[in-house]
């Protein structure tokens, strides 16, 4: 079918999983109570922090909040470039890296033409990527089981 199931039981805080749906890689991300925290603050520099934007993927209604997921804790998302389609890598550590400001929080970086997205999949302003990552249609089954498509 087109569903798929992934186990996330031993994902610990700050990891991520790359599960496949439709050919995609989703990402399941178990976010630390303090990436979390700086969520909060970053409206002001994302594009479309509320995920209203529907050009690439429409948000589903229970992802459209900061934390862009169910359960805060976990996020799901597509891990491709909303842009040109390339693969984003994980920036999940803060502070000052290559390509990125020096008070970054955490999230990741497209390679190709420097998109930014924070550890929600949100787009920071100015940047080229037309949307958000996409968060893919996804329920628990279980506190350990999630269930995507
Ligand atoms: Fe990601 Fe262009 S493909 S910024």
């Amino acid at each position: 079918g087109a569903s798929v199931e992934v186990d996330i039981s031993g994902l610990q805080p700050g990891e991520k999983l790359i599960a496949e749906w439709r050919g995609k890689p989703v990402w399941v991300i178990r976010r630390t109570p303090e990436q979390l925290a700086e969520l909060a603050g970053l409206d002001g520099e994302l594009a479309d922090p509320e995920s209203k934007r529907t050009s690439y993927a429409a948000t589903p209604a229970y992802a459209r909040n900061e934390y862009r997921s169910i359960k805060p804790e976990y996020l799901v998302t597509v891990g491709i470039c909303p842009h040109l389609g390339c693969s984003p890598s994980d920036r999940f550590t803060p502070g000052p890296q290559p390509s990125l400001p020096s008070d970054w929080k955490g999230g990741f970086l497209c390679p190709c033409h420097g998109s930014t997205f924070d550890l929600a999949g949100r787009v920071f302003k100015n940047k080229p990527s037309p949307d958000n990552l996409e968060v893919p249609p996804h329920r628990y089954l279980s506190d350990a089981k999630i269930l995507i498509g």
